[in-house]
């Protein structure tokens, strides 16, 4: 039997076609249920052509397509965090020991690029698939789920979450306030969960998270008030697409958690988009996350997608 290794370009993808549109689905789908997304033929070729590229590796055996990987940079963590930071934007093996060599490969390459955080969701694909991940050295770092909210259905039971306090429309002068609330307020989140991923790098990203919201990436922001100190916010972007492109966030100042602020800000969110006329709100949450997933299922909002998100640190500080 010969095997043979080869970068991935326009080319093999044509040559691949029939390997490939199959594996579409096997391997390139993000999840179950109306929010999954699939990877198109069109999407891949970008990808493998496109600027971000770090790394590809295609494997045939005897000829016969095996499977292949696609890394790209991250460009905006990579910029915030001035180190690069990469993902494995297609996985996609018909075995486990091709996967692990192609993970194996991804994982040299991203260390001999300084990379200090890969990323991999494996989506829909075969359980081998995550085996390889972690055989080859990756470890979970998110349990993320899609939450999905009929908002005509959710609505009376808003109306039980007492609004008390003082809430209003953040204003520029709020952005260092939200910037700081965010910085500090995701603790065991996936940036700044991770033992091996210093926490300080997951609370920039946080932080710039949220400044790129104040500065018109959101709709709007609405801040919590306590005498006078902005104690929490909550974002809101009507489109969907460009809510996908830089999510929406709600954090609390821990010393406020449990006052029940946290629900009443999301009561203002869905109002929000309740007023604007909209249906049924999609957002991420991740599973650890007991106290607004608590807020959101006593409202009757349901999990309509789950997904594994893996993480490598090739390079650790
Ligand atoms: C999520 C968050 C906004 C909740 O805000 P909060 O003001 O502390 O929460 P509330 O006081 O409104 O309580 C909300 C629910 O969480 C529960 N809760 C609060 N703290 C909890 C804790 N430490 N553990 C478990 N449950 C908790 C409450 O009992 C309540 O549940 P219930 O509605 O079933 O009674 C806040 O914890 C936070 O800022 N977390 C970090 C940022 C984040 O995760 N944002 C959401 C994703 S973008």
């Amino acid at each position: 039997m010969t095997r043979d290794e080869q970068p991935v370009d326009e080319a093999l993808l044509d040559r691949w076609r029939d390997w490939i549109t199959p594996a579409f689905t096997r391997f390139g789908v993000t999840g179950f249920g109306a929010d999954a997304t699939g990877l198109s033929e069109q999407r891949l070729k970008a990808l493998v052509t496109g600027d971000a590229i770090l790394f590809t590796r295609a494997i045939e055996c005897d000829g016969v397509p095996r499977g292949f990987v696609v890394v790209t940079l991250a460009a905006w963590e990579s910029g915030v965090l001035r180190r690069p930071v990469a993902k494995l934007a297609w996985l996609g093996a018909d075995d486990f020991e091709t996967a692990k060599t192609l993970v194996t490969a991804s994982l040299d390459a991203a260390c001999e690029r300084d990379v200090v955080l890969l990323s991999a969701s494996p989506g829909n694909s075969p359980t081998f698939i995550h085996v390889a991940l972690t055989e080859a050295g990756f470890h979970l770092g998110s349990q993320a789920l899609t939450m999905r909210a009929d908002l005509d259905l959710i609505a009376p039971e808003l109306t039980r979450i007492p609004l008390r306090g003082s809430f209003r429309e953040a204003t520029p002068a709020d952005t260092e306030s939200v910037v700081e609330l965010a910085r500090h307020g995701f603790v065991d989140a996936r940036f700044t969960g991770d033992p091996f991923f210093p926490a300080e790098w997951g609370q920039a990203l946080f932080a710039e998270w949220a400044r790129n919201l104040m500065r018109g990436a959101a709709d709007s922001v609405i801040v919590a008030e306590v005498k006078g100190t902005v104690v929490g916010f909550v974002s809101m972007t009507l489109d969907a697409r460009r809510r996908a492109e830089v999510p929406v966030l709600l954090a609390i100042d821990r010393r406020y958690n449990g006052w029940g602020i946290g629900a009443m800000l999301v009561r203002l969110m869905f109002e929000w988009y309740i007023a604007r006329g909209l249906k049924v709100f999609s957002g991420g949450t991740e599973k650890s996350n007991t106290p607004i997933n608590a807020v959101y299922t006593r409202l009757g909002a349901t999990f309509s997608d789950a997904n594994l998100v893996y993480h490598a640190t090739p390079v650790r500080p």
